[in-house]
């Protein structure tokens, strides 16, 4: 028997993104999370939540839903979802997913950035375990076929000894780069221990949010990450004897390493997916995997946390002058937004 899969949130991302979508065929159709859970095998799409009636009304139109709710409390206990969508602004995320949780809905895939602070972040992970409800923060590359494929060849050994990963990213480091970090957690496969960051200027440091800049991640294993505010989305996953390149925000995977008599650079075949799902798809299709085999989602709220302990570790680093930042932080008050 399918889950039951409901949306809160009926805005862009929840409901209407694919509209924006167009010219980049890199971000395959579903997108958006609602059409995700249409696609996905093992659930169907059965209730959304919204404030907005026009939202409500224009889900209706798009996705043949009617049970529709302005209050998401009263839809999980009419309509029992499984699988829960937190499509909201971060600024309501925290309350929904406790709320969801408390609710007894067993799992819940919440957009990025997780939260604002390491409280909220704390409390969401901790509501979440106390209620046994999975909490998968939605860094939907991580489910992505190619960054899949691109893992599986690094732990083939395709590039030697997996040493360090960059990413150029024209976003704020809170809120676009929590997808890179997310991904750099998922190949590091070890926490993050020490920051060190440079923010564009004591300008862009002193806020509170939209930072950019250029930050430094050593996880607990030596893997490094290397992260910069510009460019468009092109990171390398660097080896010993070669390395991966996602370019043109990962429209373009590109795989090098050594030839093994001369020991000069070749070009090699990246393993691209034969039969490539979205990564939204993936991602609620790997909750339905995750609830009937009681396993952990490739980006759980963990991962979600660390995103904004890094963001906000090198934030500090540069209020401090350059300080290495040991994580996790000690105050749980520190925030991005
Ligand atoms: N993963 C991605 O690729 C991606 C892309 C775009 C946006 N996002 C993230 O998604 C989040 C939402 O962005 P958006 O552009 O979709 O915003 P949006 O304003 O278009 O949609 C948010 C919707 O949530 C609704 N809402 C707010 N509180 C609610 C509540 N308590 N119950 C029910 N509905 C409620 C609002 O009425 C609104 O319709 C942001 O945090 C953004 O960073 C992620």
């Amino acid at each position: 028997m399918a889950y039951r899969g409901s949306i809160i949130g009926c805005g862009r991302i929840g409901s209407t993104i694919d509209d924006e979508q167009v010219d980049r065929p890199q971000f395959r159709y579903p997108w958006a999370h609602a059409p995700a859970i249409i696609e996905a095998k093992g659930v169907e799409l059965v209730a959304a939540s919204d404030l907005r009636e026009e939202q409500l009304a224009d889900f209706k139109h798009r996705w043949g839903v009617t049970a529709l709710y302005s209050d998401y409390r009263e839809m999980i206990k009419k309509e029992k979802p499984d699988i829960v969508c937190i499509t909201t602004k971060v600024e309501e995320r925290a309350e929904v997913v406790i709320g969801a949780a408390e609710a007894g809905v067993k799992a819940i895939y919440a957009t990025k950035p997780m939260c604002r602070s390491l409280a909220e972040a704390d409390a969401m992970i901790e509501t979440c375990r106390k209620h046994g409800t999975i909490l998968a923060i939605a860094c939907h590359k991580n489910w992505s076929p190619w960054f899949q494929a691109c893992l599986k060849a690094i732990k083939e050994g395709e590039i030697g000894t997996f040493s360090s990963m960059a990413c150029n990213y024209g976003w704020n480091l809170s809120n676009g780069h929590s997808h890179t970090l997310a991904l750099f957690r998922l190949f590091a496969e070890a926490p993050a221990k020490w920051v060190f960051g440079h923010m564009d200027s004591d300008e862009a440091a002193a806020r509170n949010s939209d930072l950019s800049g250029t930050g430094m991640i050593y996880y607990e294993n030596g893997i490094r990450g290397f992260l910069n505010t510009g460019g468009w989305l092109n990171i390398d996953f660097i080896g010993l004897d070669g390395w991966i390149s996602a370019r043109n925000e990962h429209a373009d995977f590109e795989m090098w390493g050594r030839h093994p008599r001369t020991r000069e650079p070749i070009r090699r075949q990246f393993p691209n997916p034969k039969r490539p799902r979205s990564s939204q798809q993936a991602a609620i299709e790997g909750l339905v995997n995750n609830l009937d085999e009681d396993t952990e989602p490739l980006c759980p709220g963990e991962y979600g946390r660390e995103a904004l302990e890094i963001a906000i570790g090198l934030r500090e680093s540069h209020r401090q002058e350059g300080k290495k930042i040991e994580l996790p932080l000690a105050d749980r008050n520190l925030r991005i937004g």
